[in-house]
């Protein structure tokens, strides 16, 4: 396994292989890797010649007062399990390269980044996307792997791949989750036992939203009810958002006709957990 960490080096090194015609698949991360980003890298492997990740915590997209300082980090832990999932190369550039002082650009998607936690975390997604598209000027993938745990970063990565004409296919895979149905982050690791189990309210709502769905009720008022009823039902949570839209636009919707998106922030003690699930007629 290759560990790069100049910017220089890893564009050629992407130049090569795209000589070489071999097929680059990226599975972008801040690290502290889980189940869910290993299987990212997992369909990466069957998908490309060659699997590439990053692990770079990426500063722009931390609001101020939040976590950036202690989003948890272990590289060694990373590198290892990266190499037992057969990673070929990770690229890991620091803050000083990929921001320089005289650094000033930046991407913004409009429209889809405006609700959830646009509201609450306005500078995230231009982070995000900046980072996205400085990371794929670099590594050159010709496809990227991201998961539908962060569904606002997966449609706005999509929005900015069709507006600014990127040439990288942008695959979305299925929440992984633990047992209690928990989806897998890195920030799960903040949780104390009571907030863990407090956590686990957050999917038994969203399966009971799923539930009434589809026994008939389309009403997002109604559904959003008992879902904020189950979360609210303990004692350490905090909603920040409890939302159904549409699930290409994001905006909120009142009636769910074929498809929706039910969208979940809460906070649990100082933790802010994201979670999701669509609904669909069968
Ligand atoms: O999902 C993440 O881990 C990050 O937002 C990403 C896509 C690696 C950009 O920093």
């Amino acid at each position: 396994m290759e560990i790069i960490a100049g910017v220089k080096e890893m564009r050629r090194r992407s130049e090569q292989l795209r000589m070489e015609r071999k097929t680059i698949a990226f599975v972008p991360t801040m690290g502290y890797l889980h189940e869910g980003h290993l299987s990212l890298m997992q369909e990466g492997r069957k998908m490309g010649d060659v699997l590439a990740i990053s692990i770079f915590v990426n500063p722009t997209q931390f609001g101020p007062g939040e976590d950036y300082e202690r989003y948890p980090r272990d590289m060694k832990r990373d590198l290892q399990l990266a190499r037992e999932v057969g990673v070929d190369i990770v690229f890991t550039p620091s803050t000083q390269e990929m921001y320089p002082p005289e650094f000033q650009t930046s991407v913004e998607v409009e429209k889809v980044t405006k609700n959830l936690c646009g509201i609450s975390r306005p500078h995230h997604f231009r982070g995000v996307t900046t980072v996205v598209a400085k990371l794929f000027n670099i590594v050159k993938p010709h496809l990227a792997l991201f998961g539908q745990k962060d569904y606002q970063q997966l449609a706005t990565i999509k929005r900015m791949m069709e507006d600014l004409n990127m040439d990288i296919e942008i695959i979305g895979l299925p929440t992984v989750r633990e047992t209690d149905g928990l989806a897998m982050s890195s920030r799960n690791t903040y949780l104390k036992s009571k907030e863990r189990k407090a956590a686990q309210s957050l999917y038994r709502s969203l399966c009971r939203g799923e539930e009434l769905f589809h026994q008939g009720e389309k009403s997002a008022a109604a559904i959003l009810q008992e879902i904020r009823g189950i979360i609210e039902a303990e004692q350490l949570t905090q909603i920040d958002y409890a939302k159904i839209c549409n699930p290409q636009t994001l905006e909120d919707i009142e009636e769910i006709e074929d498809e929706g998106v039910i969208a979940l922030a809460v906070k649990i003690g100082k933790t802010r957990l994201i979670d999701n699930l669509i609904l669909k007629e069968e």
